[in-house]
């Protein structure tokens, strides 16, 4: 018999599509299934320190799949461990919160913290485990789809819809204009979303930080599509992609924990792509529309199967676990096999080689071999 009667709910770090399906399977299987009340803790760890909490029922969470973005007021980066304090005399200063925290979890009567987040949540929530003795499950959330220990995240075949769409959309008008397309999606240092829309998009050429490029094998990819009748070509550029032995670009730095954030690249690469090959090039930076929006499907049953499993091992004290998917299973992993260390694209694995098969340029052929892609 469990003694846990109430369990806690948040979510931190960049939202994904499937947040609130996760937060509707957490509260339906924790009333419905194993009678226990569910505390929807609002705006990420900061709301855990600064206490903004209140219990969720069957009405909060109605109508929830198709929603993105997070009930749970806004999904933040906020770190209890690096707290920024507003002193009364206006100056900011990082603290140690996480024992304000831990105080608020008991205060809640919480027996245990379902953390939905991605590496930095996660490892907040692993911290939470370890060092403090919080009873925490994670649910593992990203569009980067680039965390450990799970095949897939909720939210990444949403971006990669997205992504696909936006490649059909650009599809029409490069052949209209014969132009070279750019379309730069997201991932950070882990190209699964170019690859998969690539893949899904018809992308000629795809760029991905796992493999630097040169423009050689690019433009040597373009003349053999004029050659073959198609004077125009498309390019999935990820936001971590790099020449090899060039730098990654970067858009500016996340205000709270200080990380770069990558994004702009396509634009010197398309400038590049011109002068080389003379082409007339145009880059479409598709940004947060990808984390935006109404799951698709899959996501919203990833999020709900993500959801129900949390409220199980949380109701059967599985603590410092987190639910993932391996191969079509549910299942449990320690949540130290998750964080700290990133799942990126194998560029021998059998997506990319699927993709070298029917023609796909990465950028680091030789420049026969990408000349011979067009057959
Ligand atoms: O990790 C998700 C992600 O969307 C990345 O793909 C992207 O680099 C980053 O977050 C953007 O961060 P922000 O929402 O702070 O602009």
């Amino acid at each position: 018999m469990s003694t846990v009667r109430r369990v806690g709910v948040l979510t931190g770090g960049g939202d994904a599509p499937g947040l609130n399906a996760v937060l509707r399977a957490v509260v339906r299987a924790c009333t419905v299934g194993h009678g226990v009340t569910v505390v929807g803790i609002s705006d990420g760890f900061t709301g855990l320190v600064e206490m903004r909490a209140r219990e969720l029922d069957l009405d909060d969470v109605s109508g929830l799949l198709v929603r993105g973005g997070t009930i749970l007021g806004t999904t933040n980066r906020g770190n209890p461990f690096r707290y920024a304090f507003r002193r009364p005399d206006g100056v900011e200063e990082i603290v140690d919160a996480s024992d304000t925290a831990k105080k608020n979890v008991e205060k809640l009567g919480l027996d245990c913290l379902i953390v939905i987040g991605g590496d930095g949540s996660l490892s907040i929530g692993e911290r939470f485990w370890r060092e403090l003795g919080v009873p925490v499950v994670g649910v593992p959330k990203t569009i980067d789809n680039d965390l450990f220990a799970t095949d897939y995240t909720f939210g990444f075949a949403t971006a990669v819809q997205s992504a696909t769409t936006a490649l059909d959309c650009l599809h029409t008008t490069a052949e209209s204009h014969h132009r070279v397309m750019l379309l730069e999606v997201m991932g950070r240092q882990a190209g699964w979303i170019a690859l998969h829309a690539g893949l899904a998009g018809g992308g000629d050429v795809v760029l991905i930080p796992e493999i630097p490029f040169r423009f050689e094998p690019l433009i040597a990819k373009f003349r053999a599509r004029e050659r073959r009748g198609r004077p125009f070509s498309l390019v999935v550029v990820a936001e971590g992609a790099a020449p090899a032995g060039g730098a990654q670009v970067f858009a500016g730095e996340d205000a709270v924990t200080g990380w770069k954030r990558l994004g702009g690249c396509s634009y010197a690469i398309a400038r590049e792509i011109e002068a080389r090959g003379g082409y007339e090039v145009r880059a479409t930076v598709l940004g947060h529309i990808q984390r935006g929006g109404s799951p698709v499907p899959s996501d919203r049953i990833l999020a709900t199967r993500f959801g129900i499993e949390a409220a199980r091992l949380a109701v059967g004290g599985c603590f410092g676990s987190m639910v993932a998917i391996s191969g079509d299973e549910i299942v449990a992993v320690p949540l130290a096999d998750a964080i700290g260390r990133l799942k990126r694209v194998d560029p021998q694995s059998q997506l990319v080689r699927a993709a070298r098969a029917i023609g796909v340029v990465f950028g680091d052929e030789d420049v026969e071999q990408a000349a011979s892609s067009e057959g």
